[in-house]
């Protein structure tokens, strides 16, 4: 399958020499709920950015929908919508209007029954003929949801669509996030919260100062936290996995010095107990081992770190 996005080898260097990406690679499929999870300044909304054609790329290949953003400029923006963080709300336009006149600025002639529908779909229906305005914070997010969607894209990039909303507020947005991924928009969010990427994304992708250093299936990821790693150093390199532990969640790294065991910390005993001693009748010798909380866990209690500084300064 053709991903909807495509970025290849992009680096990011705005004026002033300031890396904001490093060598990003991510491929999002049609109909996918996509999560790019990261702290404040991780670079989510540069990258978003760049994929949109507001902000220029550096080196790199970046397609959507198929499309070459540079090469291809119209066509790529033509297939995304995009709701982005800094909401611009103060409009004396009416709800109907200003997403009908969206529509147009990308060139797309006027169809009334799809702006209903957007409007319905959104529950927007009842307001279409209020000013913007005059609007609660809810309903204006939701226009510009609309707006994103005037012009039918099949990509939708909503950037942090629930930072600094209520709890009430942010469950309406996750609801009409899945409703959209019914009519097989593919979406792409970006969030600070690791909750919400647990809630809504089919895959996540982790970004840290600039870089992803994780992207991985949620269902995956999710059943990877909570766990423990056994490490132990071989006297022996091997090439492969023992047949016999080839049934338990274990791997070779360092080049075959070193085996991994992946295990519950709620049940531990009986596997590490059952690795040890296989160990021992495959007459397999170890200089030194350690456990410890898996990689993952390392990754998120950093994020959560990370955040925290950031997070009282701007809510
Ligand atoms: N126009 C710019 N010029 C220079 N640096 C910028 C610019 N925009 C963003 N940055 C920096 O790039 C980094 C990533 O920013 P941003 O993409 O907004 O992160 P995020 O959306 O993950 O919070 C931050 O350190 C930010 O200060
Ligand atoms: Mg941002």
């Amino acid at each position: 399958m053709q991903p909807d996005i495509s970025v290849k080898h992009l680096n990011k260097i705005y004026e002033g020499g300031f890396q904001a990406l490093k060598d990003v690679n991510l491929e999002i499929y049609p109909g996918e709920i996509f999560a790019l999870l990261g702290p404040n300044g991780a670079g989510k909304t540069t990258l978003i950015s760049i994929i949109c054609g507001i902000v220029n790329p550096g080196d790199g290949e970046v397609k959507a929908a198929g499309y070459d953003i540079r090469k291809q400029y119209r066509k790529a923006r033509g297939s995304i919508g995009l709701v982005p963080q800094e909401l611009n709300t103060d409009s004396f336009e009416t709800v109907w209007d200003a997403v009908s006149f969206t529509r147009g600025l990308f060139g797309k002639p006027p169809k009334p029954s799809h702006i209903e529908k957007v409007l319905k779909d959104l529950s927007l229906w009842d307001k279409r003929n209020n000013r913007i305005m005059s609007l609660s914070g809810g309903m204006k997010r939701r226009v510009m949801i609309a707006k994103a969607l005037s012009h039918e894209p099949r990509i939708l990039f909503l950037d942090e669509p629930t930072a600094g909303v209520d709890v009430e507020l942010r469950r309406d947005m996750w609801e009409m996030v899945r409703k959209l991924r019914e009519n097989g928009t593919t979406i792409i969010l970006t969030t600070h919260y690791i909750e919400e990427a647990e809630e809504m994304a089919d895959r996540i992708g982790v970004i840290r100062q600039g870089q992803i250093i994780l992207v991985e299936e949620k269902d995956r990821l999710m059943s990877k936290l909570g766990k423990k790693e056994l490490r132990l150093q071989l006297q022996q390199k091997l090439d492969q996995v023992p047949g016999e532990l080839t049934l338990e969640p274990i791997e070779l790294s360092n080049d075959g010095w070193e085996l991994v065991y992946t295990f519950d910390s709620q049940q531990q005993q009986a596997g590490v107990a059952r690795l040890l001693r296989t160990l021992g009748d495959l007459e397999i010798e170890y200089r030194d081992l350690q456990t410890r909380e898996s990689s993952l866990e390392d990754i998120f209690v950093g994020l959560v770190n990370e955040q925290s500084p950031q997070e009282r300064s701007t809510e």
